[in-house]
């Protein structure tokens, strides 16, 4: 069973545009799923069909084996949702929201009490958890948002942008609760985000999508392969000394290889021919390379 499924799934708003264009994925359980794309690209409108907050046009999804349309309280139970438009209540304090929402899912008084004060604690709230929302800073809402989407440990986790107001410390934070989530509890992440650097470091798997059209998906050596992005080795050597069948690049020569791998042999091969060796280096495509490859190459085609 994949955690989530989509067949053909696509969303027209006005009956004349397309937010989302024959989408068709599957996402296995467990791992964080980096879904990146620039603004308007269909994002938050997948994340909104995929857990039934919309309907789709056309086509079908599935999120753990259920249809979102036709049973969206199951999927509500199995599942947490943070998106950028989520609300709680002002007037209450970050504690007493977090087990009004608990109460929603039928917990008991101890244990929303408990699991609150647990996320209180990991997201770094506790000490605001007295404190009304209406009180707390946009950073603040919106780590209580992601508390919020944790209350049931759900066994896939939405996330739409849940770093994009951080500070560089709290996105950190965030980051590793997530990394953990997916790593200790096998929770599956759908994780859309602008920020590439953050989504190389936590993400196992993507999809790039443009105007409502899925580019590409697959983990980034797979990426990076179908879009012919290669990894170079460089050497520095004594100025002036030149490698046949290498470029020069600012004082390196480089060349590209098929893998790491191939490293140490070709190392090799140029200290026995006679050359010193001052620095060696691999350069890897960044999972920036490949998403501008990607989206650059598409306006190319279009
Ligand atoms: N409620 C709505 N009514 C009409 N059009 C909408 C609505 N919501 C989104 N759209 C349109 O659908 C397209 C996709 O929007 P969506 O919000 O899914 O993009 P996104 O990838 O999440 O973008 P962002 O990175 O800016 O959050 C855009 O052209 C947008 O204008
Ligand atoms: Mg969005």
């Amino acid at each position: 069973m994949f955690a989530i499924s989509a067949k053909n799934l696509t969303k027209s708003y006005d009956g004349r545009t397309f937010a989302l264009n024959d989408l068709s994925l599957d996402i296995p359980q467990g791992g964080v799923f980096g879904f990146l794309g620039p603004n308007g690209a269909g994002k938050t409108t997948t994340v909104k069909l995929l857990t039934g907050l919309l309907k789709p046009t056309k086509g079908e999804c599935r999120v753990l084996d259920l249809a979102p349309e036709k049973n969206p309280c199951e999927v509500h139970r199995l599942c947490g949702v943070m998106t950028e438009t989520a609300r709680m209540y002002g007037q209450l304090t970050g504690m007493q929201n977090l087990v009004f929402f608990a109460q929603a899912f039928g917990m008991s008084k101890e244990a929303c009490n408990q699991r609150g004060a647990e996320l209180l604690k990991e997201l770094d709230l506790w000490d605001a958890r007295d404190k009304k929302l209406s009180a707390y800073s946009t950073g603040m809402e919106q780590r209580l948002s992601l508390a919020r989407a944790l209350i049931n440990r759900p066994q896939v986790l939405f996330l739409d942008e849940p770093t994009s107001g951080l500070d560089p410390e709290s996105a950190q934070a965030v980051n590793a609760l997530i990394t953990a989530l997916a790593k200790n509890t096998g929770t599956t992440v759908f994780l859309c985000t602008h920020q590439l650097r953050y989504a190389q470091d936590i993400c196992s798997n993507y999809g790039i999508i443009e105007k409502g059209s899925l580019l590409a998906a697959g983990d980034l050596p797979t990426l990076c392969k179908n879009i012919g992005l290669q990894i170079k080795a460089g050497f520095r050597l004594t100025e002036g000394d030149t490698l046949e069948g290498f470029t020069a690049d600012n004082g390196w020569w480089q060349t590209e290889v098929k893998t790491e791998q191939d490293m140490p042999q070709l190392l090799k091969k140029i200290i026995e021919s006679g050359h010193d060796v001052f620095e060696a280096r691999l350069v890897k495509p960044t999972l920036e390379d490949v998403y501008f490859g990607y989206v650059e190459r598409q306006g190319v085609l279009q």
